[in-house]
């Protein structure tokens, strides 16, 4: 059984609401909402005001935000009073103060998720891997929707979950990036349990079949 968090990146902005409401009754089991600054990454999305009406339109949704941006202690609480669920990070954002941040998402009350962009490698994340409800390993570079899955990622997710075994705990795997029914698969066998699809399942004829193969794997 996979989890599946819906990127509304690709869905059409100026329908939001209704497209989130969409991926949830077509069988979506988070929303996952891309957080850009134009500093981090070189790309501009939106930020806490656009969760907050979000959250107030769609509130049964599970907000799985992903925060691309340099300073994510500074705004995580403005993310979780907006609503959000659980709240990533980039440990490349914040090198030296991966522990600092993690504390500070933590207080927020939300769940915490350290993430990996594709040039860093998974013992990056052993360190923390008791303090962390999840670990998300991107599949691509961060900045954009729609891009090419890097084959790389599945021994990278296999990795992170066998040091998981191996220490006894048991933090979600998300992959997010280029996923497909046939890298959901791959990344799946891995050891991921909740995937990002934002490309894939906007572009899908028929989304709710989509998700329910995705969550049977
Ligand atoms: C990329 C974002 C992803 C992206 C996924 O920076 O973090 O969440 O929207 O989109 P697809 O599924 O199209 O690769
Ligand atoms: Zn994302």
């Amino acid at each position: 059984m996979t989890e599946l968090s819906v990127s509304i990146l690709s869905a059409d902005l100026a329908n939001l609401a209704a497209e989130t409401a969409d991926s949830m009754v077509c069988g979506a089991d988070m929303v996952h909402f891309d957080v850009m600054d134009g500093h981090f990454v070189p790309n501009i999305t939106y930020g806490a005001p656009v969760l907050k009406c979000l959250k107030k339109a769609v509130p049964e949704a599970f907000y799985d935000v992903h925060l691309m941006i340099s300073d994510p202690a500074r705004y995580a609480q403005d993310f979780a009073a907006a609503g959000a669920n659980l709240i990533n990070f980039h440990i490349e954002a914040v090198p030296n103060h991966v522990g600092q941040t993690i504390a500070a998402v933590r207080e927020t009350g939300c769940l915490v998720g350290l993430t990996i962009s594709p040039s860093t490698p998974p013992q990056a994340v052993f360190p923390y891997l008791d303090e962390l409800d999840l670990v998300l390993v991107m599949g691509v570079e961060p900045g954009f929707g729609g891009q090419k899955f890097i084959p790389t990622t599945v021994s990278r997710v296999a990795a992170i979950k066998a040091e998981c075994n191996r220490r006894g705990v048991s933090p979600r795997i998300e992959v997010d990036g280029g996923i497909n029914t046939e890298t959901a698969s791959l990344c799946a066998q891995a050891g991921a349990s909740v995937l990002v699809m934002g490309s894939a399942f906007f572009k899908a004829q028929d989304r709710a079949a989509l998700a329910k193969q995705v969550r049977a794997l």
